[in-house]
Parts: C-alpha cells; sequence; structure tokens
C-alpha cells in the first residue's frame, strides 16, 4: 500500500472497535496518526497500538480536523451525529452501524461481492450487517453461476452482536446460574446464557424484527437485486462471538451439490469446513477469531429439486464487522479512492 494516512476510530473502547485497533497493526494499515474517540465514559482510558498507549479522547466538534479516514462502529445513533460533521471535516467515513446503510447516496459495501460500489462513495461507506456479510460472501459466488430466486435464512447469533458489556453480562449470567443465582439482566432483555431467544429488535407489523428486515433489504442492495425473494429468522443463541446461519438456497435448476463445493472451496473469504465421517462442519467456536466464513453442511434440499442447503459461522466482529470495514478502507487505498470522493455527501 503505497498510501498513508490519518484515521480516526469513533467507538475505539467497543467489541469492535477494539478489534479495528487490532487489524489496522496486524494487515499494516499505513495509519500516520491514529485517535482513539468514544464518549466521555472512556475519556482518559488508554489503548495500546503499536507497543505505545494512546489516550481515547471524548468525541467533539473538533476531533475530525485533519483526519482522512473514519472507522466509526458506536451505534447508528452516535453516527447520526457524528458521521456527516467528519466528512464537512473532510474526513471519509466507512460507518459500522445502521445509521446510512439503505440510502440510496451511501454504498453498502463488501469487497468479496461489490467493491466498485465503493468507487461511487461521497463520503459515507456504510458497512453492511454482519449477518448479511458473513450470508453474501457465502451466496454471492453461487449466485454467479445460476441466480438465487429464493433465499430462506435462520440464523444463530452470537452475544457480541450487542457489543462488549453484553458479552460480558452473558459471562456473569452463566456463573450466577451455575451458583443456583438468578441471571441479572441489564443489556439483554432476558437471560442470554443457557437460553435463547428472537433477535430483540424492533418488529415491524408483519412480525419481523428489524435485524431480519436489516438481511432482507441489504443482501438485495449488495447484490444489486430487488427481486431476490428473501425471509429470515434472527435468533439470539448463547454464544461469545460468531454467528452461524442455516441457509436454505432455491435455483430454477438443480446446483449440483459437488459443483457448490468446487466454487465454496476456491470463493474468497470463505473456507469449506466438512468432514461427513466425523460429521464435523463450521463451528462458532472454530470461526471466532479467523477472517475466513466457515461453510459446510451442504446439501441437496429433498424437498425441492433446485434447492440447496448451506450451514456457515462467521466471527461477526471480525468478518462481520471490524474486518469488512478494514477491507474497505485497503480498497480506498489501493484504488486511491480515498482522497477522490464523486461529490460531497
Ligand atoms: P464508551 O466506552 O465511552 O461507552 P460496544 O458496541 O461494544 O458496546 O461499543 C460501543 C462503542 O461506542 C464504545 O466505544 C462506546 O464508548 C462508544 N459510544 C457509545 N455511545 C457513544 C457516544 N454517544 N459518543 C461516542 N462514543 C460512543
Amino acid at each position: 500500500m503505497s498510501d498513508s494516512c490519518k484515521v480516526a476510530i469513533l467507538g475505539a473502547t467497543g467489541a469492535v472497535g477494539t478489534e479495528l485497533l487490532e487489524l489496522l497493526q496486524t494487515r499494516n494499515f499505513p495509519v500516520t496518526e491514529l485517535k482513539l474517540l468514544a464518549s466521555e465514559r472512556s475519556a482518559g482510558s488508554t489503548l495500546k497500538f503499536k507497543g505505545q498507549n494512546l489516550q481515547v479522547e471524548a468525541v467533539t466538534d473538533d476531533s475530525f480536523q485533519e483526519v482522512d479516514l473514519v472507522l466509526a462502529s458506536a451505534g447508528a445513533s452516535t453516527s447520526k451525529v457524528w458521521a456527516k460533521k467528519a466528512v464537512e471535516a473532510g474526513a471519509i467515513v466507512i460507518d459500522n452501524s445502521s445509521a446510512f446503510r439503505m440510502d440510496p447516496e451511501v454504498p453498502l459495501v463488501v469487497p468479496e461481492v461489490n467493491p466498485k460500489a465503493a468507487a461511487l462513495h461521497k463520503g459515507i461507506i456504510a458497512n453492511p450487517n454482519c449477518t448479511t456479510i458473513l450470508m453474501s460472501v457465502a451466496v454471492w459466488p453461487l449466485h454467479q453461476i445460476q441466480p438465487v430466486q429464493r433465499l430462506v435464512v435462520a440464523t444463530y447469533q452470537s452475544a457480541s452482536g450487542a457489543g462488549a458489556r453484553a458479552m460480558a453480562e452473558m459471562k456473569t449470567q452463566a456463573k450466577e446460574i451455575l451458583d443456583g443465582e438468578a441471571p441479572t439482566t441489564d443489556i439483554f432483555p432476558y437471560p442470554l446464557a443457557f437460553n435463547l431467544f428472537p433477535h430483540n429488535s424492533q418488529l415491524n407489523e408483519q412480525g419481523y424484527c428489524q435485524e431480519e428486515m436489516k438481511m432482507v433489504n441489504e443482501t438485495r442492495k449488495i447484490f444489486g437485486y430487488n427481486e431476490l425473494r428473501i425471509t429470515a429468522t434472527c435468533i439470539r443463541v448463547p454464544v461469545l462471538r460468531a454467528h452461524s446461519e442455516a441457509i436454505n438456497l432455491e435455483f430454477a435448476q438443480p446446483f449440483s451439490v459437488v459443483k457448490a463445493r468446487e466454487i465454496l472451496s476456491q470463493a474468497p473469504g470463505v473456507k469449506l469446513v466438512e468432514n461427513w465421517q466425523e460429521n464435523y462442519f463450521p463451528m462458532p467456536m472454530e470461526a471466532s477469531g479467523k477472517d475466513d466464513v466457515l461453510v459446510g453442511r451442504i446439501r441437496q434440499d429433498i424437498s425441492h429439486p433446485g434447492g440447496l442447503e448451506l450451514w456457515l459461522s462467521g466471527d461477526q466482529i471480525r468478518k462481520g464487522a471490524a474486518l469488512n470495514a478494514v477491507q474497505i478502507a485497503e480498497l480506498l487505498v489501493a484504488k486511491n479512492w480515498l482522497r477522490t470522493p464523486v461529490g460531497t455527501f
């Protein structure tokens, strides 16, 4: 990478923020200066970057002066307040929240699927929802061979999707339950340890929660395929940090399982994990900390000649969030799209 830039992480102390920090280091992203931004709560605390202790600052109107790139992961309401201010100050924002994802002016990018969309940014690029990213990476290569006509997905989503405090809450609940105490709930509406529940985002009139509609709408936008028939059921499960998904795809013609395996074994960002003798397939514990989305258990759907079943596990914090954002940043630097926005937001 030839270029170098001044980077700010908004939400630096969170689950995704700390992963962003690590990825900028390990992937050798060309950072010349790094600002760590969060709320007043963690102002003054320190985080390590390349052996140095950097102080976390509370985000203010002046935070984005001289910043080239903002990696934001502090929730939608925080992004709504700060993203446009950062763009006005001259920065490009890669936003991990849902604030701008469906804005027609904002590209929604998974580098393995629609990298060219990033070139059309006007200052803000949205990082998709975590379950949507993981699914897109696995489904897109098959969709290139034969268009998916209908997609049915059920998710098994880890605590990490609700942030660092939610992960801590689940650990505490597990201990409380093992000690015979009533589990305390603060972040989640119900105990998650030794339990599961449908994703607790807001329900619409049709009974779909926001998370499910994110999968529907964002997949269509990323694939550039508004006609895709897609339905989702999102479930929070007591897993610490990787999401899993059971995906049923329907094609007009049968899709050979052998062909699907061959394609997915070469697909960027995918690792085929299948040992049928051992009943060994992707598991969230093995996906944790990995860059690749683990895909396996590819089967012909016995209920439909054009149906194909897949199972995947992928690290929600990594490819589902921080890694995808850093890959977008790398793309901007490599293509020189960082400094030449087509227009201002
Ligand atoms: P803080 O540590 O100061 O609360 P997670 O998704 O893991 O819960 O992390 C959320 C991140 O977003 C944290 O870094 C958190 O900082 C930050 N954050 C939350 N609310 C705000 C806000 N109003 N302004 C700036 N940063 C915020």
